[in-house]
């Protein structure tokens, strides 16, 4: 499995290729551009879009990627709500309330525990409410993506549509059980790892 991180956007969000051999899945996509570029660039057949939340910066190129590809996009039932709800997914507060952009598909709503499985690849979904009440980390083998639940030194904001400090502070527990070479890689800014967070990070 390897992990090709495509950052744009507005907001300048992470997106996460993830592939193994020809096939591929696109965590928050961000950026069509670069990302189908990419795509291109490694000559991958991409799957799935998985999504950590539903804020605007996370899916302001899922429209454009599922016109392009035929596949399903996966977003915890929780944030369905937020998603296509350009005020609730905070695209109206930074003035990216394009009309259409949010216009999506149905998506296919997950819950804490399941296992997706794409070719060779396996992802647990980990709910952890608090930034938004449908956040999920994605883990695969040793990597954690964890959208804007945990950034390097740092937790999401909770001043955002339903969001919930309390929910966060307690979803922020879970890091607790992963071992310290467990590499982070979050929704903006640079990757870390779960040794690195339990050390330096003051809200863990
Ligand atoms: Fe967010």
């Amino acid at each position: 499995m390897e992990i090709s991180t495509v950052v744009g956007g507005p907001g300048g969000v992470n997106s996460y290729i993830v592939y193994d051999g020809s096939s591929s899945v696109i965590i928050d996509p961000a950026d069509y551009n670069k990302i189908s570029n990419k795509l291109k660039e490694l000559n991958l057949k991409l799957l799935a879009v998985l999504l950590t939340h539903g804020h605007f910066d996370h899916v302001w190129a899922l429209k454009q990627i599922l016109q392009r590809f035929d596949v399903p996009f996966y977003i915890h039932e929780e944030d369905i709500k937020i998603v296509f709800d350009s005020k609730f997914n905070f695209a109206e507060r930074f003035g990216f309330a394009e009309k259409g952009r949010y216009d999506f598909p149905q998506p296919v709503a997950l819950h804490g525990g399941d296992i997706l499985n794409f070719a060779n690849m396996t992802f647990k979904v980990i709910h952890t409410p608090g930034h938004t009440p449908g956040g999920v980390c994605y883990h695969i083998n040793n990597s954690l993506f964890t959208g804007d639940t945990l950034f390097r030194g740092t937790v999401g904001r909770t001043d955002c549509y339903f969001a919930d400090e309390s929910a966060l502070i307690n979803s922020l527990k879970i890091f607790a059980g992963f071992s310290d070479d467990t590499i982070v890689y979050p929704g903006h800014g640079r990757p870390s790892t779960i040794g690195f967070e339990l050390s330096y990070n003051p809200f863990l």
